[in-house]
């Protein structure tokens, strides 16, 4: 028989009065009929966007539609664009006008179906086209159908903000067919249930426990949804659509939509135009808002609002309005339904690309809500789930609102509280008794209420169990606050289907897996496996087993030996009789089988053995509650250790209140000794069942408190503030975890005597491995106090203050900061009650408060500790942004490693010369240190292993203490060897430090190793050596660098250059600019870039970056890519790189689904610091969110490609794409179309012109498309004629863009000048027309020699209208200062104009390039362009000398010494430049010899076609001596290019080994500096060298 396909009934749901609201499943047919008969018509719009036309059921319904039309009725429709970006007055407009044109009148009936954007959008169309038409809503998300389609709320967005205009409007009907719903995206899906959650939350309490119930099936379900294939009959194209089997969930689907839809019908209704109820609905809203401002459009509006939930949840629990449980139960639900409950949360984080979230910002958001009253915020206050505090919004302070937000807490003195003050706190159940409440109700027989149980982890998995095993019912009562246990004598226990799955609940799980051996058998199974995370599976449970399985009950290891998994087996019986345990592990064993023992065979007699059972209060406390479920136990009085449990089963109390937790009271009980105020605890007292409750009578009233226990409360009244006496000696072994509170009340205990005011503790040794060591972390804090403390074997001394007033606020040199909290719940709430000691006895109410850091981890126990505190206590609390990133430090240091001869040293000097930063030797601080020797010699006395632990404590210290302070730290080969350093490392690199590896090939480091005598041993294991570090180095590392072997001195300075280059980019110093303007990059297609050096420079001529298509390679290993970004980085002068991957459909050659590889290449790419990647839009969003949150510095490219032409620039794929863009927030967007008819590239400007909110790449493939290349701005893909081939179809050079956009008038052909006289010589017109020729520019220039500045003003200035630009020369550098309108900075301290550069409408720019020449001369020869680190030297006094000075001063020049044949010519060349250039003039050779600096430039300004003057040249040949010390060759630039080596060069070379530049170069760099100014265009800088010094 066919099963009948799922059903739900058809629901009509009233609002404002009226039946219209129908919600069924597969309804179309009604949905059509209800349109056709109650909303007659002679026209019918179907609007709805691109997206929703691809869902089968669109068809269905809208083809069902057509066939169903009566007579003289029609039916149009029309399609928008799909995303938030399109919900604009345009896209309304383009409605309207179609409707226009269409004839549609006043009759007409608009049906919106979609999302809540069509929804908003189509209704305000109806609202206002001829005055209001008929609107019918189907809405087709989940969001759109519970709430935007509801309400008459229509919308559309302006650029200043969102729904700014729009009208209320209410439709006809709202036809809710939840079909729909199987083709909605999993995360549109999941979004919309945070509105189904909050409806729920603030309205209807059983709809809240009925969608708890149903989490788990209906996430299942949706994450499992399959994409697939469809056909579309309407239209030629097959679409991928999502499919979630929502059937299987059917009737909880159905009625959360149900549900949802009455609340907000039902709120509606009576409050239609919001002003006071329907604000309720805005729950989570005011919160969320904010942060969707700056989240979006990476996080979705429900993401926010969920966030916003449980942060106004959390502000109405910190108001004293919500339970902690309420809170809980809240947040446990958004989580199960796959919402994220925090802006924290690591997938959510990196779903929103790291967006940081700051404290003011969102506050600012805050302050534009509408709910606002006035400039105060407003937030809905829930009072219960389901139920709001009040009928409208609350006022909130932004104290409140910052305390919430943040998890850095202040604590105010706590001077304003009243020392009459009197309290009752509650604090939560406690662990251990609600835990064992749980295992023996659900044992009892009959009804048990347990009330105050502590929600945790343990106790979660525990009631989950007991449901599982059907031991008990279980039902909750008083909203979640009471949980019934129905048990039924332990008979009904029944093996599952399912594994226990414990978490890491130790409790839970020691107590479960004797109750297993209880579990009755099912025909078909005899076995429960109980299982735990990867943590529990190491924790130990071996005695407990081994007593089991002694007495009877089989079990077996699933995994591990000794831990869980465990399979227990149902069929055999526990016996009973004598069983024996070792106990000194874990009293949970021994609580275990006693609770269990009732239920055995035989009467059980326990035997602990091994000695003194560890915890006996525990064991007593498991007796007791035994007793108080009916079953007593008797020790034995013949035997130690031994008790009697009599057979029998558990009587269920009918209400079983679980005591607080003792350790939690200490605190409101420390606050009232603090205080000297009173705290009841009501319900722990001197019957208590817990060792801390002890801790009020052996230790606050031993130090002055008033102390009243009865049997079942404790009040404690401290004495008037600053009179706590210190306790002389307390064992607080019975009490272990209230010692930290102990310290905090201790700190301010003094005697009066001045006798050091000393408390000492013992008895606490555990306390040292709990959450941390929390001996030596209250000894820490408190010294940021300033009390002193002294660490014991066993516990600890606390030396109390003199005064409350001698409490100092916890600072550095820098200010106050935070007291850290370790994430231990009892550190944060000691350090809570100290907090607000300081200055507690002054009268100043705005104090400066104390800072407690990781406010959250109270959670663990207690989570409405603070809200207690403050609200109950009366403390007063505030938030604060988190230090740290207040003071942001972008020093990070750099660690280099790599391996032995890789040349860590030299780019160490070098990454320290870049940087500006200190550079460190971690071994030659390792030998300091050891102060006998060498490293050798370490290792010769003490050993590798011990050398790498000291290397590694070194290196530890090191990082932590100078990590954040600006040094390179060079270190030793082997540091990878050890795991504490490579945990270090990796450490250091996860924090945002850069962890250099220093890569060179293997074989060319053992061909360098074998050349050099000193290292020989070495060289046969180093690549054995290499092959174990290799991964490790990988590991360890953030970035890399490939050095590869330099065969000259120019190649090692280019690598230099390159170096600087990438490590500044790595660390931020050099930002990644994205062009403006027009520009293009060359696509590299080779297979092997290292056999095309001699062209790839000319290939990327004109060029701002190069793209290198890695596709193309042919190898993909990190050896051989590595290379290759080497090899461009060094032929093109560290051109930009963009890398990029293509796959085969996208265009390329690589594999579409290799994506292991694809992955291994971004990470390298990232690690290399290459300038931008190409990310393909189609790819895994699990690789593109694993770059984007890699990204660093690096920019990205969006691309996205379109080969087979199947859309048009007006399709929405394209806008979806552009959306999927901004969502991934991108740098840069590229779309590739392909042209099949010329007006394909009118369309793409179109789109070009309407996409502007990000730099976007759009041009079309193929020659039809040619055209788009030409007109595209930003980064246009170009090829080369040196190339094989063009990287895709119709590719162009650089240059024949530039000449078809000349012809098409893109570019005006301008007329340059050189001005001066003499200048027939001059070199700039072969320089300049060169470059203009080589990058096909229309421009030219031309010689205009003249000596009359007004010539040239009346010829040029004035008379050509195309005039570009005049280089200028003797006589008129300073002639022409006064017709220039501007002056840069160069021209103004130099004193002269060599450049003059058109600013439009007559007015003209001076600028002087003569400096550029000099300092890119220097640059390209390898000397370091900032941060030089030695002083500079300029030969003569002429006006290149006054360029070289203030060349030198740019690149970082300390000093600048000054030699000339005339000393007074000097002197007044010094008075003429500022103070801070620090020039110094060497008049004798006396002044050169007692230059003390290091010179390690220098440039000859005087002519070199005369004889020079020995004089000058004996104090020049002193100062080339001064080079010790240089991190690079001393080198020299010489002006005059005449001879081609000049007798000044000769010197330095021949004589000082300097290196030597000879003048041309310099004559060049000027020309091309002036060249990319005017022309903004990279010049071809070698081809115009080589035509420059022709001949
Ligand atoms: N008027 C109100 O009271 C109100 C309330 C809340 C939100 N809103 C507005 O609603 C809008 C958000 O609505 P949304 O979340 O529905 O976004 P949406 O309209 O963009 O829909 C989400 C996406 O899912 C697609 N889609 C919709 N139904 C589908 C289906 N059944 N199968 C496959 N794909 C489907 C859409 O095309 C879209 O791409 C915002 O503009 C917001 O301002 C209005």
């Amino acid at each position: 028989m066919a099963s009948s396909a799922p059903s739900v009934p058809l629901e009509k749901v009233p609002i404002l009065g009226k039946p219209i609201i129908h919600v069924g499943y597969d309804i179309h047919t009604h949905i059509v009929q209800t349109i056709i008969n109650d909303c007659k018509s002679s026209t019918y719009v179907v609007v709805n966007d691109s997206n929703v036309s691809k869902v089968p059921y669109w068809e269905q319904l809208v083809t069902e539609f057509e066939a169903s039309l009566p007579e003289g009725s029609r039916l149009l429709r029309f399609v928008t664009k799909p995303g938030e970006a399109n919900k604009t007055r345009a896209t309304k407009e383009s409605i309207e006008d179609f409707m226009l044109r269409q004839g549609c009148t006043r009759d007409t009936v608009v049906v919106a179906i979609g999302g809540g954007i069509i929804g908003d959008m189509i209704g305000f169309v109806a609202s206002t086209f001829m005055r209001g038409v008929r609107v019918v809503q189907i809405p087709t998300s989940l969001l759109a159908m519970v709430d935007s389609s509801i309400g008459g709320k229509t919308a559309v967005d302006t650029p200043i903000g969102k729904n700014f205009i729009g009208a209320f409007w209410q439709p006809q009907f709202v036809l809710v067919d939840i079909k729909w719903l199987k083709t909605l995206a999993q995360r549109e899906f999941i979004n919309g249930m945070a509105e189904v959650i909050k409806t729920a939350a603030i309205w209807n309490a059983d709809e809240f426990t009925r969608l708890e119930v149903n989490a788990n099936s209906f996430l299942d379900i949706v994450n499992n949804a399959q994409m697939v294939e469809y056909k579309s009959t309407l239209t030629p194209e097959t679409y991928t659509i999502s499919n979630t089997d929502i059937e299987t969930i059917l009737d909880h689907v159905y009625k959360l939509v149900l549900e949802s839809i009455r609340v907000k019908a039902d709120v509606v209704s009576s409050d239609e135009r919001e002003s006071s109820l329907r604000n309720l609905l805005n729950f989570g809203h005011t919160i969320g808002h904010a942060y969707e401002a700056i989240l979006t459009p990476q996080a979705l509006h429900g993401e926010c609002v969920s966030i916003g939930m449980v942060k106004e949840a959390e502000l109405s629990r910190y108001l004293g309005i919500l339970s902690t449980t309420q809170v809980a139960r809240l947040s446990k639900i958004l989580v199960a339904y796959g919402l994220p409950v925090s802006p924290t949360e690591k997938w959510f984080k990196e779903l929103t690309l790291q967006k940081t979230t700051p404290l003011d910002v969102l506050l600012d958001k805050m302050s534009i809500d509408k709910k606002n009253d006035g400039s105060k915020k407003k937030c809905v206050i829930l009072e219960s789930i389901g139920k709001c505090y009040g009928t409208s919004a609350h006022i909130v302070s932004d104290q409140d609102l910052r305390f919430i937000l943040t998890d850095e807490t202040l604590v105010y003195p706590f001077n304003e509280i009243p020392a009459d003050q009197n309290k009752v706190i509650v604090p939560p159940g406690s662990k251990s008794i609600s835990n064992r409440a749980l295992v023996m109700a659900a044992l009892g027989e009959g009804t048990c209420k347990i009330k105050n149980l502590l929600h945790s982890d343990d106790t979660k998995h525990m009631l989950a169990a007991v449901d599982l095993l059907k031991g008990a019912n279980i039902t909750w009562e008083d909203n979640g606050e009471t949980v019934v246990l129905e048990g039924r004598g332990g008979e009904t226990l029944t093996v599952c289907d399912e594994e226990l799955y414990l978490g890491n609940a130790g409790t839970a799980s020691r107590f479960l897996t004797s109750v297993a051996a209880l579990v009755n058998s099912r025909p078909d199974k005899d076995y429960i496996i109980l299982t735990g995370n990867a943590r529990m599976q190491q924790r130990p449970i071996g005695p407990l087993v081994d007593s089991l399985r002694a007495n009877g009950t089989k079990i077996d290891y699933v995994k591990n030996e000794g831990s869980l998994p465990l399979k227990v087996y149902t069929n055999s019986v526990f016996k009973g009789g004598r069983i024996e345990l070792a106990a000194t592990v874990s009293s949970q064993y021994v609580s275990s089988i006693l609770m269990c023992a009732p239920y055995a065979q035989e009467p059980v007699t326990l035997a602990l053995v091994g000695g003194k059972p560890i915890s006996q209060l525990y064991v007593d406390m498991t007796i007791r509650m035994m007793d108080s479920f009916g079953i007593k136990v008797t020790a034995s009085e013949t035997e130690a250790y031994t008790y009697h449990i009599p057979k029998g089963h558990y009587v269920n109390p009918p209400e079983y209140v679980i005591e607080s937790d003792a350790s939690s009271a200490t605190y409101p009980l420390a606050f009232a000794a603090l205080t000297g105020t009173t705290v009841t605890v009501p319900n722990i007292g001197s019957s208590s069942l817990q060792g801390d409750a002890r801790f009020a009578r052996d230790v606050l009233k031993p130090m002055g408190c008033t102390v009243d226990q009865t049997a079942t409360s404790t009040t404690v009244t401290g004495p008037a503030r600053g009179q706590l006496k210190p306790l002389k000696h307390v064992d607080m072994e019975p009490m272990t975890d209230a010692f930290l509170t102990a310290c905090v009340v201790a700190a301010v205990a003094n005697d009066g005597q001045g006798t050091g005011n000393t408390t000492t503790i013992e008895g606490i040794a555990n306390q040292r491995v709990k959450e941390c060591n929390r001996i030596e972390a209250m000894a820490t804090q408190l010294a940021k106090f300033g009390v002193k403390t002294q660490e014991l074997p066993d516990g600890i001394q606390v030396f109390g203050l003199d005064s409350i007033d001698d409490l100092r606020i916890p600072s550095d040199s820098s200010g106050p900061i935070g007291v850290d909290t370790y994430d231990d719940h009892r550190v944060a709430m000691s350090f809570s009650l100290l907090a607000g000691m300081v200055n507690s006895q002054s009268s100043n109410k705005d104090a400066t408060p104390v800072r407690i850091l990781e406010r959250h981890c109270t959670g663990k126990t207690w989570p409405g500790w603070w809200d207690v505190l403050h609200t109950d206590l009366g403390a007063k609390l505030d938030g604060a942004e988190p230090l740290a990133s207040s003071k942001a430090n972008s020093n990070k240091s750099v660690v280099i490693i790599g391996m032995r001869a890789a040349g860590k040293t030299t780019i160490s000097k070098w990454c320290a010369a870049a940087l500006g930063y200190k550079l460190v030797d971690l071994d030659d601080l390792f030998e300091q240190q050891y102060g006998k020797g060498t490293i050798k010699d370490f290792v010769a006395e003490y050993g590798w292993e011990k050398f790498r632990v000291e290397e590694a404590r070194i290196f530890s210290e090191v990082i932590e203490k100078y990590g954040d302070a600006g040094y390179v730290f060079s270190t030793g080969g082997g540091i990878v060897e050890s795991d504490e350093s490579r945990a270090s490392l990796k450490k250091f690199a996860s924090e945002g430090g850069i962890v250099l590896h220093l890569h060179r090939d293997i074989e060319e480091t053992i061909i360098f190793l074998q050349s050099d005598p000193t290292r020989p041993a070495y060289v046969e294991e180093i690549r054995d050596v290499w092959l174990k570090r290799e991964k490790w180095y990988n590991e360890c590392s953030n970035f890399t660098f490939f050095a590869p072997h330099c065969g000259t001195e120019a190649q090692f300075q280019k690598l230099r250059n390159v170096f600087g280059n990438f490590v500044s980019m790595i660390t931020g110093k050099r930002t990644i600019e994205i062009p403006t303007k027009r520009s293009s990059f060359v696509c590299v297609n080779f297979d092997d870039l290292t056999e095309h050096v001699d062209s790839l420079n000319a290939i990327t001529y004109g060029c701002d970056a190069v793209e290198v298509r890695i596709d193309q390679l042919a190898k993909f290993d990190d050896d051989f890519v590595s290379r290759q970004l080497s090899t461009l980085r060094t032929l093109t002068d560290g051109l930009p790189i963009i890398f990029t991957v293509r796959t085969k459909k996208q265009g390329g050659k690589f594999d579409d689904n290799d994506f292991v590889t694809l992955k291994k290449l971004f990470s390298l790419a990232l690690k290399s610091g290459v300038e931008f990647i190409d990310l393909e839009l189609t790819l895994p969003t699990e690789i593109q969110y694993s770059v984007l949150n890699n990204k660093g510095f690096t920019k990205i490219i969006g691309s996205h490609h379109d080969f087979d032409a199947a859309f048009n620039w007006d399709d929405g794929e394209w806008e979806n794409r552009f959306n999927q863009a901004l969502s991934l927030d991108v740098d840069i967007v590229k779309f590739v179309g392909t042209a099949t008819s010329f007006e394909d590239n009118l369309a793409l400007e179109r789109f070009r012109f309407s996409h502007t909110s990000k730099p976007l790449i759009a041009i079309n493939m193929g020659q039809l498309g040619q055209v788009s290349r030409v007109l595209n701005t930003v980064l246009t893909p170009v090829t080369s004629n040196l190339l094989p081939n063009a990287a895709a179809p119709g590719q162009l050079t650089l240059r024949e863009i530039n000449e078809i956009y000349t012809s098409m008038g893109g570019i005006i052909p301008k007329e340059f000048y050189i001005i001066g006289k003499p200048i027939g010589h001059s070199r700039s017109p072969i320089l300049h027309n060169t470059g203009y020729e080589i990058l096909g520019l229309p421009h030219k220039l031309d010689k205009f020699e003249t000596d009359s500045i007004d010539e040239v003003k009346k010829q040029l200035l004035d008379g050509k209208k195309n005039l570009g630009g005049l280089c200028v020369t003797i006589p008129l550098k300073l002639d022409i200062i006064p017709l220039m309108d501007q002056l840069s900075d160069s021209a103004t301290v130099i004193g002269a104009v060599n450049t003059v550069t058109p600013l439009g409408n007559g007015k003209f720019n001076g600028d002087n390039t003569d400096w550029l020449g000099i300092k890119n001369s220097l640059v390209s020869n390898g000397i370091p362009s900032s941060n030089i680190g030695v002083a500079g030297l300029v030969i003569g006094a002429g006006g290149t000398s006054r360029a070289a000075v203030y060349a030198l001063h740019n690149m970082g020049c300390s000093t600048i010494f000054l030699i000339n044949r005339t000393n007074s010519k000097l002197h007044d060349l010094k008075k003429t430049f500022p103070e801070d250039f620090n020039l110094v003039v060497i008049e004798s050779n006396e002044d050169a010899d007692k230059i003390q600096e290091t010179i390690g430039v220098a440039v000859s300004c005087v002519p070199a076609d005369k004889p020079l003057d020995d004089a000058l040249m004996s104090k020049l040949e002193r100062c080339l001596t001064k080079t010790s010390n240089t991190k690079f060759v001393p080198t020299l630039l010489e002006a005059a290019y005449k001879p081609a080596f000049t007798p000044i060069m000769r010197l330095a070379k021949d004589k000082y080994q300097w290196q030597t530049i000879p003048g041309a170069q310099m004559l060049v760099h000027q020309g091309v500096a002036q060249f990319e100014k005017w022309t903004g265009l990279r010049a071809p800088f070698q081809a115009i060298f080589d035509e420059v010094t022709k001949d």
